[in-house]
C-alpha cells in the first residue's frame, strides 16, 4: 500500500477512528453495497448503525449528542467509507458537515436542543436544500420564495437534486425573503418533514451513488414559524457558503476514498491476475498506472487533510476545501477509470467494485459546486 499515509499530527485517536470506520465498511457496508446499488436502495439499517457509533455527527460537541471529534478525524472516517460505499458516505458528508455543522455554528440553543442533538445522535437524518432547478451553480438565483408573514414564513417552491430528500427529517431549506436585496434578502429555514404543503417529489435514477436519496422537494404554502429562521434576517446565502465550504472537505474526502478504495482492488488484482506467462504488475504498463494511482492518491490524502487541520485551527480553509475538492474528485475519475483497464473485462462487471466506483466517482466533480465553480472561488481568493 501507500507508505506515508500518517503524517507526524496523526494522534492514535485518529488512527482509532480511521481504523473503526474501515472495519464498519469491510464488514457492515461491503456485503450489501452491490445490491443497493442495483436497487437504488439506501442504506438505512447501516445508516442508523453508523449513528450509534458517533459517526453522523462527529464534530458535534458532546454537549449536543455530537462524537465531539476534530475534523481531521472526520476526513479519515468518510475516507474509509467512501472507499466502500459512496452512497452511505455522502449522506453521512451531508449530516455531518451541511446539517449539524450549521446548526451548531448559527443556531439558537433552543434549534440545537430540538434539531440537532437528534441529528448528532444519528436518530434523525437531515437534508441541505439550496439547489433548484434553476440555480444550481448559479446559486444566488433563488425562485423559492420565503414570504415574511409576521410569525411566520411562508414557504413555495422547488428544490432539486436534494440528498437524503425522501429519507431525512430534519430540512434546512434556502429561500428568497426580499428578491431586491439580491442574495442578501435569503434565507435558511428548518422545516420539518410532515409539515402541511411539503412534498417529497421524484426519486432521480442517477449514473452513480445510486444507493443514495435524491429527490426534487415541492413547498405549497407551507407555513414555517419565524423560530425555524437560522441566523439574522438575510443571512442565508452566506449560510450556506460558509457551510458549503466545510461541506467540501468532506466531499473531498469522499473522492479521496472512491481513489483509494480503486487502487487497493486494482493493486491486489494486479498481483493475482496473470498475463502472458507473469502477474500482469510486472507489466510495466500495469506498474506505472499504479505508481500514477499511489502518486495523485498521496497528493491528493495531503491537500484534503491539510484543508480539514486549517479549520481544526481555526484557519480561513475556503481555499483550501475548493482546492481539495478540485483536485481529490479529478483523481478519483482518473484513478478509478485505470482500475477499470487494470481489471480489464472483469472491471467492466459488478463483481469487481471498480465499475461502480468510476460511476460514483463522477459526482465528485458535480455536487457542492462543480469544478468550474471550485475554480471561481480559488481565483477569487487568489487575486483578492
Ligand atoms: N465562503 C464564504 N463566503 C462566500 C463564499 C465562500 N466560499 N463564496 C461566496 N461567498 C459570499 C461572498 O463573499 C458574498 O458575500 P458579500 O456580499 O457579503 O461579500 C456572497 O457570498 C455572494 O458571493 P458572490 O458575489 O461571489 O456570488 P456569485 O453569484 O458570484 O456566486 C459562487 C459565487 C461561488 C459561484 C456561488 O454561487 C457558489 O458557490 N455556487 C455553487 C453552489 C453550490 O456549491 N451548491 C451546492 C449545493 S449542496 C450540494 O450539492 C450537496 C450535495 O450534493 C451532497
Ligand atoms: P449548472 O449550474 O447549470 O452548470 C452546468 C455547467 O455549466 C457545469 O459544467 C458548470 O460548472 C458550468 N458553469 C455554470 N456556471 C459557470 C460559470 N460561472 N463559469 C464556468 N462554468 C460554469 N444540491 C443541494 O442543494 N443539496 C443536495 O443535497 C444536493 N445533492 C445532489 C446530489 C446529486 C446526485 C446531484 C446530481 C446534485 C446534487 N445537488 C444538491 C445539486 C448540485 O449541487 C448541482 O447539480 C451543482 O451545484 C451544479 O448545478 P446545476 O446542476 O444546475 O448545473
Amino acid at each position: 500500500s501507500i507508505p506515508t499515509q500518517s503524517p507526524d499530527y496523526l494522534t492514535e485517536e485518529h488512527i482509532e477512528v480511521r481504523d473503526a470506520a474501515r472495519d464498519f465498511a469491510q464488514t457492515k457496508l461491503l456485503p450489501g453495497v452491490i445490491e443497493r446499488d442495483t436497487n437504488q436502495t439506501p442504506a438505512l439499517a447501516e445508516l442508523k448503525e453508523m449513528g450509534e457509533l458517533g459517526f453522523m455527527g462527529m464534530m458535534v460537541n458532546e454537549t449536543y449528542g455530537g462524537a465531539g471529534m476534530d475534523t481531521v478525524s472526520y476526513v479519515l472516517a468518510i475516507e474509509e467509507i467512501s472507499k466502500i460505499d459512496a452512497s452511505a458516505s455522502v449522506a453521512m458528508s451531508v449530516n455531518n458537515s451541511l446539517v449539524c455543522w450549521g446548526l451548531e455554528a448559527y443556531g439558537t440553543e433552543e434549534q440545537k436542543e430540538k434539531y440537532l442533538k437528534p441529528l448528532a445522535a444519528g436518530e434523525k437524518i437531515g437534508a441541505f436544500c439550496l439547489s433548484e432547478p434553476e440555480a444550481g451553480s448559479d446559486a444566488t438565483s433563488q425562485r423559492t420564495t420565503a414570504e415574511d408573514k409576521g410569525d411566520y414564513y411562508l414557504l413555495n417552491g422547488t428544490k432539486n437534486w436534494i440528498t437524503n430528500g425522501s429519507i431525512a427529517d430534519t430540512y434546512l431549506v434556502i429561500a428568497q425573503t426580499y428578491p431586491e436585496k439580491g442574495q442578501k434578502g435569503i434565507n435558511v429555514l428548518i422545516v420539518e418533514k410532515g409539515m402541511e404543503g411539503f412534498v417529497v417529489g421524484k426519486k432521480e435514477d442517477k449514473l452513480g451513488i445510486r444507493g443514495s436519496d435524491t429527490h426534487s422537494l415541492m413547498f405549497t404554502d407551507v407555513k414555517v414559524p419565524k423560530e425555524n429562521r437560522i441566523g439574522d434576517d438575510g443571512f442565508g446565502f452566506r449560510f450556506a457558503m460558509k457551510t458549503l465550504n466545510g461541506g467540501r472537505i468532506g466531499i473531498a474526502a469522499q473522492a479521496l476514498g472512491i481513489a483509494s478504495g480503486a487502487y487497493e482492488l486494482s493493486l491486489k488484482y494486479a498481483q493475482e491476475r496473470k498475463a502472458f506467462g507473469k502477474p500482469i504488475h510486472q507489466h510495466q504498463a500495469i506498474a506505472f498506472k499504479l505508481a500514477d494511482m499511489a502518486t495523485n492518491i498521496e497528493a491528493a490524502r495531503l491537500l484534503v487533510l491539510k484543508a480539514a487541520r486549517a479549520k481544526d485551527m481555526g484557519q480561513d480553509y475556503a481555499q483550501l476545501s475548493a482546492m481539495a475538492k478540485l483536485f481529490a474528485s479529478k483523481v478519483a475519475m482518473e484513478t478509478t477509470v485505470e482500475a477499470v483497464q487494470v481489471h480489464g473485462g472483469y472491471g467492466y462487471v459488478k463483481e469487481y467494485h471498480v465499475e461502480r466506483l468510476m460511476r460514483d466517482a463522477k459526482i465528485t466533480q458535480i455536487y457542492e459546486g462543480t469544478s468550474e465553480v471550485q475554480k471561481i472561488v480559488i481565483s477569487r481568493g487568489i487575486l483578492k
